[in-house]
């Protein structure tokens, strides 16, 4: 199964493709995180990408084409992959469409998560991860079961990103709506777009997207 998360920042399209990650045996593929190691490690990349990412602009298309093409490429990819972040124009749909098919990996739902732009501010604003394993909390939605300590690996050390600011927010909120909604005729048009109620709780999302794809192979309920 390869699935695309669509929505605009702070949908909960990561939060999401982590549990879809654990259910489904599917890889997460994250350009954003992607370009955040790219960043860190200061690759030529990284160095391209930082201030465009500050800004809260799209990097350009053939920068995360050729990075997503490679880790599509992968072998951990072959079993099935959600994408979380990507496509996010309409050329990086085309160029997409080209690479599956060439590798004959169908694509097997798109799904939108639905969301105001006013509930995501709150959203972005009040997130942060565990430095160690990358497991998302919430201010006012998720805290960890006890303060201060991953609840997944326990670290007690947690971020809070660099674009994650007012300004950068209506800056990556102008460019969903102008670049990325464009793609929601486009999948349309394709007969892939599936559209689930992203301003419910999270596990409500969880249930909607996992009644598109259909049980988990042997899993329970939960
Ligand atoms: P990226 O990292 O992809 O960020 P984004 O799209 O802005 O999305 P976010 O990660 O902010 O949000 P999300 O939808 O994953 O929400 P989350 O689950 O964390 O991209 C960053 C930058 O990289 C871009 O601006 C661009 O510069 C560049 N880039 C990346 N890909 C690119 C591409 N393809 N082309 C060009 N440039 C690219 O949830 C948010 C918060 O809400 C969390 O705290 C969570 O706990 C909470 N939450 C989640 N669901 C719910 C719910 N149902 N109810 C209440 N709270 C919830």
């Amino acid at each position: 199964m390869n699935l695309i998360l669509l929505g605009p920042p702070g949908a909960g399209k990561g939060t999401q493709a982590k549990r879809l990650e654990e259910r489904y045996g599917l890889v997460q593929i994250s350009t954003g995180d992607m370009l955040r190691a790219e960043v860190k490690s200061g690759s030529d990349l990284g160095q391209k990408a930082k201030g465009i990412m500050e800004r809260g602009e799209l990097v350009p298309d053939a920068l995360v084409i050729a990075m997503l093409g490679a880790r599509v490429s992968q072998p951990d990819a072959v079993s099935g992959f959600i994408l979380d972040g990507f496509p996010r124009t309409v050329p990086q749909a085309e160029a997409l469409d080209v690479l599956l098919a060439q590798k004959a990996m169908p694509l097997s739902h798109v799904i939108e998560l639905q969301v105001n732009d006013a509930a995501l501010v709150d959203r972005i604003a009040g997130r942060f991860t565990c430095a160690e394993c990358g497991e998302g909390y919430h201010d006012s939605f998720k805290q960890p079961a006890t303060a201060g300590i991953c609840d997944k690996c326990g670290g007690t050390e947690f971020i809070r990103r660099a674009d994650d600011n007012a300004t950068t927010v209506g800056a990556r909120l102008e460019a969903y709506h102008r670049q990325t909604a464009p793609l929601l005729p486009y999948y349309a048009a394709q007969g892939t777009l599936r559209v689930v109620d992203g301003m419910a709780e999270m596990a409500e999302v969880a249930r909607q997207i996992e009644a598109i794809l259909g049980a988990p192979p042997g899993a329970s309920n939960s």
